[in-house]
């Protein structure tokens, strides 16, 4: 488990209000008729604490990904903003933004297609021999090609490409799902050391819960472009709220039998809605057991539950369910 960092200042790095990414959908080749919009980020709010790791989690398609580009900007959003010290990153371009944009890196998913074949290691990542050691690679292979290395050192260089302009913010979209389960614990290790000795920020993407309970100290839950749940990796794991989060968690496997007792296996049904066709208000509502007429109705608003209100201080539990009152129906007791 991730222990809680003791050093994280309790300072918002990066501040994310109602972020929204609709994609036109057009039809028609010579004239391009918009009939309608993919809602990929439909109103996201919450913060990035220096010197934490923020994990994110949900199913292919809810929109993390364009949650990590919106965030650097290298996607336009349509509204909302996204403050880093202050500045809102949406609405910055040209120089403004490429200064930004130093201090908040990413690190992508496939280390075999997002370094340049052409370009040798020593180009890639700029000042070298350094990040070489720091990564734990030998000084000595700034002159090889990316094809001259496994996946796990490949990752190894893009972290170290990542860190080369001394960024505050690693965005990570899915760092370690192309590698061995083997190598994937390296690279993490790696990450959490780095992040010890620069104070790095992480946003962490990934599809295996069981990875991002490990590296995080606070976990979104994300469910067709809108953000389930949040909360300690504690909050999230123990003590879910949101049956979203409830259904996901119940379908890892738990490797300790005592743990395991009094936890039913949730079984969705259905499909992911389309998101250029979200179901009216809580999108969760057409795969929830716990859906009632107010579901399709109201829209639930991220926040803190009343039971939870005032029972930890550094950190809130919020949840976007009308029944996030009621008791836990799955989770350790
Ligand atoms: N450039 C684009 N144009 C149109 N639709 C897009 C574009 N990029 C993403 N989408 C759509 O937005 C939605 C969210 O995509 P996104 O890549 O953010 O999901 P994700 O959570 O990262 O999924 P995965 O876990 O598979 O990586 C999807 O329906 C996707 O098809
Ligand atoms: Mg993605």
């Amino acid at each position: 488990m991730a222990e809680p960092k003791k050093d994280a200042r309790r300072e918002p790095i990066l501040e994310v209000r109602n972020l929204v990414k609709h994609f036109p959908l057009t039809q028609g080749i010579l004239f391009k008729k918009q009939v309608g919009a993919v809602k990929a980020v439909d109103g996201i709010s919450f913060e990035l604490y220096q010197g934490e790791t923020l994990g994110i989690v949900g199913e292919s398609g809810c929109g993390k990904s364009t949650v990590a580009k919106l965030l650097m900007n290298l996607e336009r959003a349509t509204s909302g903003e996204v403050f880093y010290k202050g500045q809102d990153i949406t609405k910055l371009s040209g120089r403004a933004l490429k200064a930004v944009r130093r201090n908040i890196q990413m690190v992508f998913q496939d280390p075999y297609t997002s370094l340049n074949p052409r370009m040798t290691v020593g180009d890639i990542i700029g000042k070298v021999q350094e990040l070489l050691d720091v990564v734990g690679l030998n000084p000595e292979y700034v002159n090889r090609y990316p094809h001259q290395f496994s996946g796990g050192q490949r990752q190894r260089i893009g972290i170290a490409r990542g860190l080369a302009l001394n960024p505050e913010i690693i965005i990570c979209d899915e760092p370690v799902s192309a590698l061995d389960v083997s190598v994937q614990a390296q690279v993490i290790n790696l990450m959490e050391k780095l992040q010890d000795e620069f104070n790095l920020s992480y946003l962490f993407i990934a599809h295996d819960l069981s990875i991002v309970r490990h590296i995080s100290d606070r976990v979104g839950v994300m469910y067709l472009g809108k953000m389930a749940e949040i909360g300690t990796d504690e909050q999230i794991y123990d003590h879910p709220t949101h049956p979203y989060t409830q259904a996901l968690l119940s379908a890892v496997p738990v490797p300790d039998p005592d743990a395991r007792e009094g936890r039913e296996r949730i079984i969705l049904t259905g499909d992911v809605p389309s998101p250029a066709n979200p179901p009216s208000g809580c999108r969760f509502r057409t795969r929830c057991w716990k859906a009632q007429d107010k579901c399709a109705e109201e829209l639930p608003l991220l926040a803190i539950p009343e039971r939870f209100a005032g029972s930890d201080s550094l950190a809130a539990h919020e949840s976007a369910c009308h029944f996030a009152e009621e008791k836990d129906v799955v989770g350790a007791a």
